[in-house]
């Protein structure tokens, strides 16, 4: 079957054109439009003008994909869309997009929720991936650990209790002066720390994002404080505007030791206790050269086979969307014309539970 999806979530239009075939993808085309060039003048993302750039971008990225697939508009099968979580501007362009290409077509219409879409990521990749399984999302708006039974039911067990881990990057990445979001450049400046030998150079010490409780929960927010007090307090003691390279090197590579240690400790106790035998590492964040290679560390200690989407799919693109979207239309789960956008992750479940009792009362 072929699917046709959108994603629109926050600052990357997306459109992708997926074959599926019992449970295995082939990405015919990916296509992602990024807004952010014009939120880098902000240094954050705009709603409204995220909103409109959707707009503009949507029916050329839809094109594309199509044309990038190859096939013929007939040809589609079914549409997925997010829904939800998000910024409801940039989601309601999609939703109102998919609705009406999948009532011209004739098709189902699949309402897809974001974060399980950075999980799919991992099936298009990973054939042998198969629920049940945990699954950690880490991105600029989330980071939830998830126990994942089967292929639409998402349980959180632990999450973060203020910013999400993305987040902490880009708001750190942007006091060191880095170019939004901070994330990529602070991955690069870690990597330069880590790779230097010098046995004396600078560190910091940082509190850990994981929880001291017996939650699967985070907390970012003392951590980003810690390391934005440490920017100003170097920048006094040197008496400069500009950090010198080094000291920025130690502040990335420190701060990206400490996010990595505390998110190994949740996972390592979480994979212990629930006795999972594989993990999902997804979202944004997921990119991260370090958190990677961490994550991939605990799962071999604790022999548990682990899976993570390769860069391109690890960011929001609508592939992922077109791979969540095919296990819940096998599952019977889909949107009528009067599907909505929902900011919140909870209205969003709300929603989707809704659906899934109407299919298994
Ligand atoms: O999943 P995503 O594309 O959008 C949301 O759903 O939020 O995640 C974006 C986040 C940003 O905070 C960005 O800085 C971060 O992912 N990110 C990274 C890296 N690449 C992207 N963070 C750390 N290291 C990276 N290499
Ligand atoms: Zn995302």
């Amino acid at each position: 079957m072929i699917l046709f999806a959108i994603e629109s979530s926050c600052d990357e239009t997306s459109a992708a054109v997926v074959k599926a075939e019992d449970g295995r993808f082939t990405v015919l085309s990916n296509i992602v439009s990024s807004q952010i060039a014009i939120h880098a003048l902000y240094g954050g993302v705009v709603p409204e003008i995220a909103s409109r750039a959707h707009c503009e971008a949507i029916t050329n990225v839809a094109r594309e994909a199509v044309r990038e697939a190859g096939i013929a508009l007939s040809e589609i099968d079914a549409v997925a869309v997010t829904f939800a979580p998000g910024l409801i501007g940039s989601l309601l362009v999609g939703v109102s997009f998919a609705k009406s290409l999948a009532v011209s077509l004739g098709v189902p219409l699949i309402p897809v929720n974001h974060i399980e879409g950075h999980v799919a990521a991992a099936y298009i990749e990973h054939e042998e991936l198969r629920p049940p399984y945990l699954a950690l999302v880490v991105s600029g708006g989330h980071t939830s650990l998830y126990r994942v039974p089967d292929y639409t039911t998402f349980e959180e067990i632990g999450a973060s209790r203020d910013d999400a881990c993305g987040e902490a990057f880009d708001k750190v990445g942007r006091v060191m002066g880095l170019p939004y979001p901070g994330g990529a450049a602070m991955d690069k400046l870690a990597t330069a720390y880590f790779e230097d030998p010098d046995p004396e150079k600078l560190s910091f010490p940082f509190p850990s994002p994981a929880v001291t409780d017996d939650s699967y929960d985070f907390s970012f927010s003392g951590l980003k404080t810690a390391v934005i007090n440490t920017i100003h307090n170097e920048k006094q003691r040197l008496k400069t505007d500009t950090l010198p390279d080094d000291v920025r090197r130690a502040i990335a590579g420190s701060f990206t030791k400490t996010v990595c240690g505390g998110i190994s400790k949740k996972l390592s106790a979480a994979l212990k206790e629930t006795g999972a035998g594989t993990l999902v590492l997804a979202g944004g964040v997921a990119a991260n050269s370090h958190l990677r290679r961490a994550v991939a560390e605990t799962c071999r200690r604790r022999k548990t086979a682990f899976s993570v989407p390769s860069l391109p799919l690890c960011g929001d693109n609508a592939a992922m969307i077109a791979a969540a979207g095919y296990h819940l239309l096998s599952a019977g789960i889909t949107a009528d014309s009067a599907l909505n956008a929902f900011a919140s992750d909870e209205a969003a479940e709300d929603y989707l539970a809704g659906l899934r009792s109407r299919h298994n009362p």
